[in-house]
């Protein structure tokens, strides 16, 4: 695995515009359950029954109850995890520009990345069915479910459910951003979802390199990923960054120098 790290260290080190596209399992650190594989949502509930437009509209009190208020709570203690805080390292050492994530929980935001597209909208703000006022997830009065408006009207979370379009901006953005870069690193999907998963062949076929990093293989696995780095996302980020160090330590011709 540490000529994984030290491969991938020099990949980062080469690049010069770098995207992530980040799923649920970059967050599985920091305590949020992933949708699919060990401990996922979807093994206890049938996303279709609960994560989609019509589910929700048809019994709103069902998914607040089922989904919803658990994800609040879930979110709520959530803080970023070494992961997140990889990336905005790398970030700051001027190398990846955005980050494209699949995630509502706001965690790439609050490790400091400035530039995240959320692909799948964000769980902070909850929007009224009726009057479409907007009201901050951690302002809601969760005594009543599914909590209402003043207006009487039922709130829903700004998240983008199955069945439902993603917002056209973010998905031009996200297809703009994953055409520019040379190096796409793909972290904590299991890339089984569309048009998310996508973007890795867009960055692939552009010419990029695509580094997956991930705790089990997924179709990306030996497909598109030109190789993958499996295991946790933050152990893994704190190693690439360690041999990233070690690199620069040495200064460009570490191999001259013996
Ligand atoms: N480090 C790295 N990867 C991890 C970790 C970890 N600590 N824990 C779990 N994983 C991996 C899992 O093995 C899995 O392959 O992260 C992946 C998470 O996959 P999903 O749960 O399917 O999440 P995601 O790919 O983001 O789902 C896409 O599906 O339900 C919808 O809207 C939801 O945005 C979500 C979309």
């Amino acid at each position: 695995m540490q000529d994984l790290y030290r491969r991938a260290a020099r990949d980062i080190a080469g690049a010069r515009h770098i995207v992530a596209l980040t799923g649920a399992g970059i967050s599985v650190e920091s305590g949020i359950p992933p949708f699919r594989g060990p401990g996922g949502i979807w093994e206890k509930l049938d996303p279709m029954e609960y994560a989609h437009i019509d589910a929700f509209m048809r019994d709103p009190a069902r998914v607040w109850r089922a989904l919803i208020a658990d994800m609040k709570a879930v979110l709520d203690r959530a803080r970023p995890n070494d992961a997140h805080k990889g990336l905005v390292r790398l970030e700051q050492m001027g190398k990846l520009k955005t980050i494209i994530t699949q995630n509502v929980d706001g965690l790439h935001q609050a490790a400091g990345s400035s530039d995240v597209i959320e692909f799948h909208g964000n769980f902070a703000w909850q929007r009224c069915l009726a009057c479409g006022q907007r009201v901050a997830t951690a302002e809601l009065d969760m005594a009543e479910m599914p909590p209402r408006c003043a207006c009487g009207g039922i709130f829903r979370p700004e998240c983008v459910f199955f069945g439902e379009m993603i917002a056209p901006v973010n998905l031009s953005r996200s297809q703009n951003a994953a055409a520019q870069c040379d190096l796409m690193l793909v972290v904590g999907t299991s890339a089984m979802v569309q048009p998310a998963a996508l973007m890795p062949a867009i960055a692939r076929q552009a010419g990029a390199t695509v580094i997956e990093i991930n705790f089990e293989p997924t179709p990306l696995t030996g497909q598109v990923a030109h190789y993958s780095l499996l295991g946790k996302a933050g152990e893994t980020f704190n190693a690439i960054l360690a041999e990233l160090a070690a690199e620069s330590e040495a200064g460009p011709h570490a191999e001259d120098i013996r």
